[in-house]
């Protein structure tokens, strides 16, 4: 009953459980858009086969009813699938009555309404797909690169991204946080396995409403010991070659039906360039915008516009220390400035990955813990890492909505994850 590809059946009759998502017909042969779990096929009809009555019946179901359906696999090449199925026989399973989303065009805030039903849809169904690959395969990647998988508490007492964004809520007699970022405690896995990731959820209260922010969102922290900043880029860029890579090679059929321009994302494997932040700020202002001085974060224009000078995502580098994270480690080439990078993605699609090498030496963390005015208690766990055989270290977070979004090339981050947490929306 559940078959994964129907390319793999041609010749052969199968039974499929299905939806009806779109049909039509006329006296004699009738189309349908059948969602079978895997895909989408389309089926066709005869009355001639089906005999009047069965025509009929078949004909006149609406959208969304569930059926059973049996027939010939048969091979059609103007079909994004290369198949489509000759009904020969059926069986209503539960007939669908007044279903909201219809093939007309609907506006976003009824879509979300409605996203319990809107995730049924062709263009959804392809970027969740996508997105399941993009798991399968980072779990791949890094089974290949020898890491360890290992998951972080989401109820923590700690906060590694500053205090302003976090979920507050209360562990019994306790103050605690939902999880902004896996990494301090990834840190200490990579104290005692070497090479580590985390993939969780993660949460952040920003009351930013764009098309790049979600408040609960996924993220992959991988986190290696005995590893500089240098040697983290090259694991980043290896990471985003395989899943590019990945999904071109497997998702081909969602990828067209997302009208995916395969061209950018195929020119955007290989070596990614790397720049500085003060030379990013400098192509800024050459380039005519005025609202930024060295110091500042980028905005999404800016970062949209760097992006738009390659055709690959950028990383940028040596950022100032005093708008970075606490725990990230000072350049000692270039004072002021951290051994991090933030990688943005090529299209307009924004940050996709922050990541640095860490503070390994006690007295410079404890300091700047200080500096941050963070509960030195709450973090003393975290400085025995720097007590008992500190190594050098570096990690990096990406997010998954972001990148999903760039490889869908889907513009909004809402639609990249099966029910989003948006600003104003908990529902459904
Ligand atoms: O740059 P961020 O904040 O870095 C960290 O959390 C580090 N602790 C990661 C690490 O080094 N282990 O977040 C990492 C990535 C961003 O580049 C972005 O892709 C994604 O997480 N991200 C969001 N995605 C959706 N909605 C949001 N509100 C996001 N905030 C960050
Ligand atoms: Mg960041």
């Amino acid at each position: 009953m559940n078959i994964n590809n129907l390319k793999d059946k041609i010749g052969q009759t199968v039974t499929l459980g299905a939806w009806i998502a779109n049909k039509r017909s006329s006296g004699k042969i009738a189309f349908f858009q059948l969602r079978y779990g895997a895909g989408f096929v389309q089926a066709v009809a005869l009355k001639e086969t089906l005999g009047e009555e069965k025509y009929q019946e078949l004909r006149h179901l609406t959208q969304e009813t569930s059926i059973k359906v049996t027939g010939v696999v048969k091979e059609n090449e103007r079909e994004l699938t290369g198949v489509e199925l000759e009904i020969s026989e059926f069986e209503v399973i539960s007939i669908a009555t007044d279903y909201p989303i219809t093939p007309k065009e609907h506006g976003v805030e009824f879509l979300a309404d409605n996203r319990h039903l809107w995730i049924r849809s062709k263009k959804q169904h392809a970027i969740l797909t996508i997105r399941n690959q993009i798991i399968k395969s980072t779990y791949d990647f890094y089974e290949k690169e020898g890491f360890l998988k290992l998951d972080p508490p989401i109820l923590t007492s700690s906060a590694p991204e500053g205090t302003t964004e976090l979920f507050h809520t209360q562990y019994f007699d306790e103050e605690a946080y939902l999880s902004q970022s896996g990494q301090l405690y990834m840190e200490a896995c990579a104290m005692s396995f070497g090479k580590v990731y985390s993939f969780g959820p993660t949460f952040r209260a920003e009351k930013s409403k764009t098309r790049r922010h979600l408040i609960e969102f996924w993220m992959i922290e991988p986190e290696m010991a005995f590893c500089n900043h240098a040697e983290s880029l090259e694991v980043q860029e290896r990471y985003v070659n395989y899943l590019i890579n990945d999904v071109l090679a497997k998702n081909e059929t969602e990828l067209k039906i997302l009208d995916r321009d395969i061209e950018a994302l195929k020119a955007a494997t290989g070596e990614f360039p790397r720049i500085k932040y003060k030379d990013a700020i400098s192509l800024l202002k050459e380039n005519g915008f005025d609202d930024i001085e060295y110091g500042d974060d980028f905005g999404s224009p800016h970062e949209t516009f760097i992006a738009n000078s390659y055709n690959k995502p950028v990383f940028i580098t040596h950022w100032p220390k005093n708008i970075k994270p606490f725990y990230m480690k000072e350049d000692p080439e270039e004072k002021g400035t951290v051994l991090c990078a933030d990688l943005i993605a090529p299209e307009g699609y924004g940050e996709i990955i922050g990541g640095s090498q860490r503070e390994d030496n006690y007295d410079i963390l404890l300091n700047n813990i200080k500096e941050h005015s963070l509960n030195i208690e709450a973090y003393q766990w975290y400085l025995d890492l720097r007590k008992y055989g500190s190594v050098e270290h570096s990690g990096f977070g990406l997010g998954l909505e972001r990148t999903v979004a760039w490889i869908t090339g889907n513009g909004h981050v809402r639609e990249t994850i099966p029910f989003p947490r948006l600003l104003n929306r908990l529902t459904p």
